[in-house]
């Protein structure tokens, strides 16, 4: 049986996507057999982030239709053997794509349904943003997530500069988490080069220290404050805030 994780957040572009395609890219380094299920039925930004776009023959909505079996929408990511990442575009019905994920289920170690299938879910991740409207929201999930069945939904306080932490601009990851009551799971810095489709190694880093601490094989968290004392790093907090 696969882990399956319902990944979500309250506020829209705080990074739900990104951080399910880079935690299973991470948990698939770390041995993991992981699939993630891209969410987007309206534009397949996950098989686009993912860079799979027309590498796919089938999608979770060709199978809705009985034109394939769940497998088969199954796309394996080239050079990441253990990762694997299947498409909902055009899909109808929600409840289509969680009987794929029940058919999945037995050949995966973990199975990150991005903003769908929370029926089919064993656990809830909350993706938040570290500013005020985001928290707020992530805090509005976390209830809705308590309504569903979810009792102990986990958070990844994604954006995170360590540099406005020391400014005082935005609370630390475990204030965040203290303040909406729900355990941190982990915590990815901001990386102004992602939505280049670019990852810093720090950044990767992080994703590898949250995979090997959701999959129990560490207990580690980024330190998003690292390289922001001393007179580079006061150099990097006052860059930040004219570029
Ligand atoms: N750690 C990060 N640092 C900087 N930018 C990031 C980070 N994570 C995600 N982003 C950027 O934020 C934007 C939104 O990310 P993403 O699409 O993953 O969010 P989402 O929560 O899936 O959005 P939606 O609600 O539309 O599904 C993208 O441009 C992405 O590259
Ligand atoms: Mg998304």
């Amino acid at each position: 049986m696969a882990n399956k994780i319902y990944m979500t957040s309250g506020k829209g572009g705080s990074g739900v996507t990104t951080c399910a395609l880079y935690l299973g890219r991470a948990l698939a380094e770390t041995g993991e057999r992981t699939l993630v299920i891209d969410g987007d039925r309206l534009a397949a930004g996950g098989i686009y982030a993912a860079g799979l776009a027309g590498k796919q023959t089938y999608t979770l909505a060709d199978c809705e239709k009985g034109a394939c079996r769940a497998r088969q929408a199954v796309v394996s990511v080239a050079g990441q053997p253990n990762f694997f990442v299947a498409g909902t575009l055009g899909l109808k019905d929600e409840n289509a794509a969680a009987e794929a994920v029940e058919e999945l289920d037995g050949i995966f170690d973990y199975i990150i349904c991005d903003k769908i299938c929370a029926g089919a879910c064993d656990g809830a991740f909350i993706v938040t943003e570290p500013y005020a409207a985001a928290i707020k929201s992530a805090d509005v999930c976390a209830d809705t997530l308590a309504g569903e069945g979810f009792e102990e939904p986990q958070l990844i306080v994604n954006k995170l500069n360590g540099g406005q932490i020391i400014e005082g601009e935005v609370m630390t990851a475990q204030e965040i988490a203290a303040l909406l009551h729900v355990k941190l799971a982990a915590v990815i810095p901001e990386d102004l080069m992602l939505p280049t489709g670019k990852i810093k190694n720090f950044t990767r880093k992080a994703f590898r220290t949250a995979a090997e601490r959701i999959a129990g094989k560490g207990d580690g968290l980024c330190n998003v404050l690292k390289n922001y004392f001393g007179p580079a790093g006061y150099v990097r907090r006052k860059l930040r805030a004219r570029i």
